[in-house]
């Protein structure tokens, strides 16, 4: 007989979105004419630059010739690509990274979910609350956690609450913890932390040897000039943190698949006797056996993101969003709403109105408003009370939203 894993029994019977997916569907179903806008998911509507399209058939070009026909890449990534990477995201900020410690991949959701493998079982992790839900199922599905309580909260998972009074920033942990999941600018809520707010998570770490996943997939929408777009900013971040990063969100790459994650080598978690051992190593390990590399095409569209022209479109199109997102802030602040985010992020948070549970004003939102949203409760307990609004959308929907929820809601 075969047995399954129990710990995804642990788990809620969906995923978030796709449960939002089948009430959506389920309201199609009953309401045939309802024109239904949706910013909900975060992902992207506007196509790929023109820069990158262009790299990806030359791509596809290439692998049509004998002479320049490749099979499997790297499975760290094509060099020309993560050289790239170095020289634009990491050096330009005064950050020095060698080739070794950046490894290619098809996306960040797939990282932060897999790199947990490489630690053991009986680390404590801390998560902010909300938070995106893929850190804490993942964690779950490996059997890191116990059970889960009436709130939804798995025993083994340090909660750090972002709430309204303290900005929707988490604190340092009461108690010691191991791996400590930070995403900023944040998903959901849309903010970020300072340079000294972030510092404090890098002490806390190199005191407690713990080690910092830190999600920083919507980096590129930061707008002030204070915010750190990478945890390397920070001194001392190259001993205890890796950063997550994705073409998703940057570059519209959500159905292409593209991302990378680093690993500095000196960042080094311990065995049961207390040797040190690299994380750089053992993540090389797991992906030269788990995967085969992002594909040659999309890797050279990736590249082109970095070209003059892709720069310049890769501009236009953030700034596109971010447009959106002000929208989305300023029309909800002037409809009497409280709200976060939406400054260096493309994701709005806003309190529900008159104490509304988050379902609840998903469903009305969508039912009188016929708008999708992402109620804050599926990001965990520390969201009830508040919904995500996406400024990925399309303008004229986003607008379109906007004014039916100044008069309809
Ligand atoms: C979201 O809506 O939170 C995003 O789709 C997250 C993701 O990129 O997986």
């Amino acid at each position: 007989m075969a047995h399954v894993n129990e710990n995804y029994l642990k788990l809620p019977g969906s995923y978030l979105f796709s449960e939002i997916a089948r009430r959506v569907n389920q309201f199609k179903i009953n309401n045939q004419d309802a024109d239904i806008i949706r910013l909900g998911i975060g992902d992207v509507t506007r196509p790929l630059p023109a820069a990158v399209i262009e790299a990806m058939k030359k791509g596809v070009e290439e692998m049509a010739r004998q002479e320049t026909f490749r099979g499997y890449g790297p499975e760290q990534g094509y060099e020309f690509l993560i050289r790239l990477i170095i020289d634009n995201d990491f050096s330009s900020r005064k950050v020095e990274l060698s080739v070794e410690e950046v490894f290619v991949s098809d996306g960040a959701k797939t990282d932060t979910a897999n790199f947990q493998e490489i630690f053991g079982m009986d680390n404590i992790l801390a998560v902010t609350d909300p938070v995106y839900p893929v850190y804490v199922d993942s964690n779950v599905m490996a059997g890191r956690t116990g059970k889960v309580n009436e709130k939804g909260q798995f025993n083994g998972i340090v909660y750090l609450p972002c709430t309204e009074e303290s900005g929707m920033k988490p604190a340092l942990p009461e108690k010691r913890v191991d791996m400590i999941y930070l995403c900023f600018p944040n998903n959901p809520t849309g903010v970020t932390l300072s340079r000294e707010e972030l510092k404090k998570w890098v002490d806390y770490a190199r005191e407690n040897r713990s080690i910092i996943l830190f999600d920083a997939a919507y980096e590129a929408y930061i707008r002030e000039e204070s915010v750190p777009h990478s945890i390397y900013e920070i001194e001392g971040a190259r001993e205890v943190a890796v950063e997550f990063r994705s073409f998703s969100k940057t570059a519209g790459f959500t159905g292409t698949r593209c991302a990378y994650t680093v690993v500095p080598k000196e960042v080094t978690a311990y065995d049961s006797g207390g040797a040190a051992h690299s994380l750089n190593s053992l993540w090389l390990r797991r992906q030269t056996t788990k995967f085969n590399g992002v594909s040659y095409p999309v890797q050279v569209g990736a590249a082109a993101v970095y070209t003059g022209e892709g720069k310049k479109q890769v501009r236009e199109m953030i700034d596109y969003y971010m447009e959106n997102a002000r929208i989305i802030r300023e029309g909800l602040q002037k409809a009497g709403y409280k709200v976060f985010g939406g400054v260096n992020a493309p994701y709005v948070w806003l309190k529900t109105p008159n104490g509304m549970g988050s379902w609840e004003f998903f469903d009305r939102l969508m039912k009188d408003a016929h708008v999708v949203g992402t109620p804050g409760a599926g990001f965990g307990a520390g969201g009830e009370g508040f919904l995500r609004l996406t400024a990925f959308g399309t303008r004229e929907n986003t607008e379109r939203a906007l004014e039916r929820i100044k008069t309809r809601m």
